[in-house]
């Protein structure tokens, strides 16, 4: 027993309730509403409902009892009362005075019935106060064989009570043995609590709009289209409204800026690339003016590259773009190259993208494709949310563990095979910036066609 408090026993000793606590959360955690408009509700709406439901049940179970309890007692009261006249004064044969008495004082109506068995006891209904009130009162106060309806009629409650020669048969009003107002106050209760949910909504849903604003405007930007956005709401909502639009501004400016630089750099360069070029066919067919040459042109082409890559695809805004047509041209400028496409599609062919840039990062996945393979597929479905393309070819492949390698700038897996073959280990790095910056992705897997499958999956 000792050891158990020593303090290897004491993680045992917690783990189990721990890990059950841990479940408990997560499940709570899977079953929960996920969405903050949802979240808000059940924090506004759950405590009303808690509250209510404990005032009904320790104020109005009280309140309630209370009072058919006393009209109870005063019910049966009148009834031994009766009684107790019908058995000290014989002289009243028929018992019509008595019965107009509890008639026209009491406002109970009586009968005396001829001796015989009682019936049957009813079954008790579920939630009857008045029923058990009464029974008790009957049997503190009378203490006869008794058979009670409380239910039989709406707004009428019977009693029958053994006598020694006869039946007393007492039908009387529900509202002489039981507080039946107490529901109006019920009634009241969920009424209003009703009517306060329901403004809460409307304005719980008021403060949530200008927060799904904020998001989806985020979202666009994130996928480069623009939406006009004006802070609204609570002042923290706005806050993070303005502070979105003030990065977008910074982003913006810096996007600007890299253009405006690019530019200059490619002018400069472009400059001098042109003079060299010049110089050297001046300099006539010289040996080593053609080796120059043909450096001039690879530096030329590596600098387009680079500034394409670099310029990435700022400025272009976002259109309707036929993805059959544009599928169409690819294959069509494949085929010029002797590689054979298939293409598919599926779905509505009008996205919204940024033409220019997006027909480049498609050319550059098929261009690499036919540049390693004979045979290419496209295939491209578009449903609600997602355009995905999957470009197969029958080519070499990429092996898994160069797939993230070859995304990078100026890395190419076969630089050392073909150097002079064109490439500059930039296609790649555009298309993944390119889909991206339309906030998607691109994943290089296993061609069914036994080559390199490129998928790009963009939002639409
Ligand atoms: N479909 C493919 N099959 C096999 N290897 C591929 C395929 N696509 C790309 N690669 C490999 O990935 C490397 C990087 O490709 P990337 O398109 O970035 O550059 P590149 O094709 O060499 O040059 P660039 O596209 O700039 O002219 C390539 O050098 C090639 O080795
Ligand atoms: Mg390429």
């Amino acid at each position: 027993m000792a050891n158990l408090l020593t303090s290897r026993a004491l993680p045992d000793y917690f783990a189990k309730p721990r890990a059950v606590w841990r479940g408990l959360t997560r499940r709570l955690a899977a079953i929960m509403p996920k969405g903050l408009y949802t979240r808000s509700l059940l924090i506004v709406i759950l405590p009303m409902v808690i509250l209510q439901i404990v005032i009904t049940y320790v104020f109005m179970e009280r309140h309630w009892q209370l009072v058919t309890h006393q009209l109870s007692t005063a019910l049966v009261q009148d009834i031994a009362a009766i009684i107790d006249i019908h058995n000290s004064y014989l002289q009243d044969k028929n018992n019509d005075t008595l019965a107009r008495i509890a008639q026209e004082r009491m406002n109970i109506n009586i009968e005396f019935m001829p001796k015989g068995p009682l019936p049957p006891p009813l079954p008790k209904p579920f939630f009857s106060i008045v029923d058990a009130a009464l029974s008790n009162e009957i049997r503190r106060q009378i203490a006869r064989p008794f058979w009670l309806d409380t239910v039989g009629r709406s707004n009428l409650i019977e009693i029958r009570i053994l006598l020694d020669n006869s039946i007393l048969r007492v039908v009387a009003y529900r509202s002489a043995a039981y507080a039946s107002n107490s529901y109006i106050f019920l009634l009241w209760m969920v009424g209003t609590s009703c009517v306060l949910i329901v403004v809460a909504l409307a304005f719980l849903r008021n403060q949530i709009r200008p927060i799904l604003r904020l998001v989806t405007v985020a979202e666009a930007f994130g996928m480069g289209r623009d939406a006009e956005f004006k802070p609204r709401g609570a002042r923290e909502v706005r806050r993070a409204g303005y502070a979105f639009i003030e990065m977008k501004r910074r982003i913006e400016r810096a996007i600007d800026q890299r253009t405006a630089m690019l530019t200059g750099v490619s002018h400069d360069l472009r400059t001098i690339l042109t003079r060299f070029k010049l110089s050297l066919a001046l300099l006539g067919e010289v040996p080593d003016a053609r080796e120059m040459r043909q450096d001039v042109e690879e530096m030329q082409r590596m600098l387009e590259a680079y500034l394409a890559f670099a310029r990435g695809d700022s400025g272009e805004t976002t259109a309707r773009l036929d993805m059959r047509q544009l599928l169409e041209a690819l294959r069509n400028e494949a085929e010029r190259h002797g590689a054979n496409v298939k293409i598919g599609y599926t779905g509505d062919p009008f996205v919204m993208v940024r033409p220019a840039a997006f027909k480049r990062c498609l050319a550059n996945l098929v261009g690499n494709a036919f540049a390693h393979a004979e045979n290419v597929k496209i295939d491209a479905q578009r449903d609600q949310r997602f355009l995905t393309i999957h470009i197969d070819d029958d080519g070499p492949g990429i092996p898994p563990e160069r797939r993230e390698d070859v995304f990078r700038p100026f890395f190419r897996l076969d630089a050392a095979r073909n150097q002079d073959e064109g490439g500059t280990g930039l296609g790649l790095a555009i298309a993944l910036d390119i889909a991206r910056s339309h906030g998607g992705d691109i994943t290089l897997a296993d061609s069914p066609l036994g080559g390199l499958r490129a998928t790009v999956r963009v939002p639409v």
